[in-house]
């Protein structure tokens, strides 16, 4: 199982979310923010350098600190953990990468041999270090959060600098967040948006020339099977997640001229730091999920990272405006 605090396989790692309570719907299980987004977002970057490069010799840099490096057996260097050439070359920004999908994306897509700029919170990366294994060496980490001012900049310019351009951009930062309409502050409204699709928008936006300037310029956005379903208490994650499918097919219907494709997609219950600490506490809510399925089982983040692959692959290549569901059939009883 992969781990929502690491960079791969790392069972009965056990959540430090204390939020937890009761919830009643699927959104209400998948969609309980991660304490990441109410802790201080710090600016920096990181990098952990394989041996080739010279500068790190496996230490994790953050900005001139020098950090623990992280715990592994495998002392290959990047090339030899490559296990696929399907994004050989490719340059990816992965947003939300510390955790859950974003880190399993992450992973694969360095093993398919892209090179890989992961975004994310420094507290999450910093709950992540101590997990990350080998499969990490290669990915290069920035510490940022999405919503800032200056995100689309900070992170495009890190992207040239240390992947050399973009050729695949995965917006997958996101955040969860529960209230009844009447209810609901506009702080809250407010942020859900800022995260969940004005921050996809603006990176986006950014990143349009450089894709531009790629043979195979990718756009994946996550957005949720909330983004065409609902249940109480998500009215600003919904309406977030169902702009995350406006913004993409739009985007898709924009840049196709341009070899571009957009699409997006639609996570079913997936066992993730939204989820899992829930879950753990609560395995009858895990079971209940799995029982919607047909598949009789909740998702893992592989299960999404392998569907990314494909849209950022060239088997994806005449796949655009597409919402990929990838839910384990949950979303076909109505
Ligand atoms: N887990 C599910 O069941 C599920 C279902 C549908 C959709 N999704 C979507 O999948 C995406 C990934 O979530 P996950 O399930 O892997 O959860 P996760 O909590 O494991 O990962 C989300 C990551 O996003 C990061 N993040 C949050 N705010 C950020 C910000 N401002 N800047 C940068 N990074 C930020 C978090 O630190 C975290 O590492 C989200 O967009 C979520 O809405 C998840």
């Amino acid at each position: 199982m992969l781990s929502h605090r690491g960079w791969g396989k790392s069972p009965g790692n056990k959540c430090p979310h204390p939020e937890l309570r009761s919830l009643r719907s699927l959104n209400s299980l998948a969609l309980r923010s991660p304490p990441q987004q109410v802790a201080e977002e710090v600016e920096g970057s990181c990098a952990y350098d394989d041996e080739s490069s010279g500068r790190a010799k496996g230490k994790l840099l953050l900005r001139g600190r020098n950090l623990p490096s992280c715990k592994s057996n495998n002392t290959r260097s990047r090339g030899t953990l490559m296990t696929g050439t399907r994004l050989a070359g490719r340059r990816a920004i992965i947003t939300g990468a510390a955790s859950g999908i974003g880190a399993a994306c992450a992973d694969l897509f360095a093993q398919e041999g892209a090179i890989v700029l992961a975004v994310d919170l420094e507290t999450a990366f910093a709950q992540a270090r101590a997990n990350c294994n080998a499969a990490a060496r290669g990915v290069h980490l920035l510490a940022k959060s999405v919503a800032d001012s200056d995100a689309p900049e900070k992170i495009i310019a890190e992207a040239l600098s240390v992947c050399g351009g973009v050729d695949i951009l995965m917006n997958n930062a996101g955040i969860g967040t529960n209230a009844l309409a009447e209810q609901m502050s506009d702080d809250v409204w407010q942020r859900t948006m800022d995260i969940n699709v004005t921050a996809q928008f603006r990176l986006c936006r950014a990143a349009i020339p450089h894709l531009k300037e790629s043979k195979a310029g990718r756009i994946i956005n996550v957005a949720s099977v909330m983004a065409e379903g609902t249940d109480y208490g998500l009215a600003a994650y919904c309406a977030s997640k169902a702009g995350v499918a406006g913004l993409t097919r739009t985007l898709a219907l924009e840049l196709g001229k341009f070899g571009i494709t957009a699409n997006y997609i639609l996570p079913g219950a997936i066992s993730t730091g939204m989820t899992r600490p829930l879950w753990d506490a609560r395995p009858e809510i895990r079971d209940v999920w799995a029982k919607k399925s047909p598949l009789r089982r909740v998702g893992e983040p592989i299960d999404i990272a392998r569907g990314a692959l494909f849209l950022a692959s060239d088997d994806g290549g005449f796949v655009t405006g597409h919402g990929l569901n990838v839910d384990g059939g949950l979303m076909l009883r109505v």
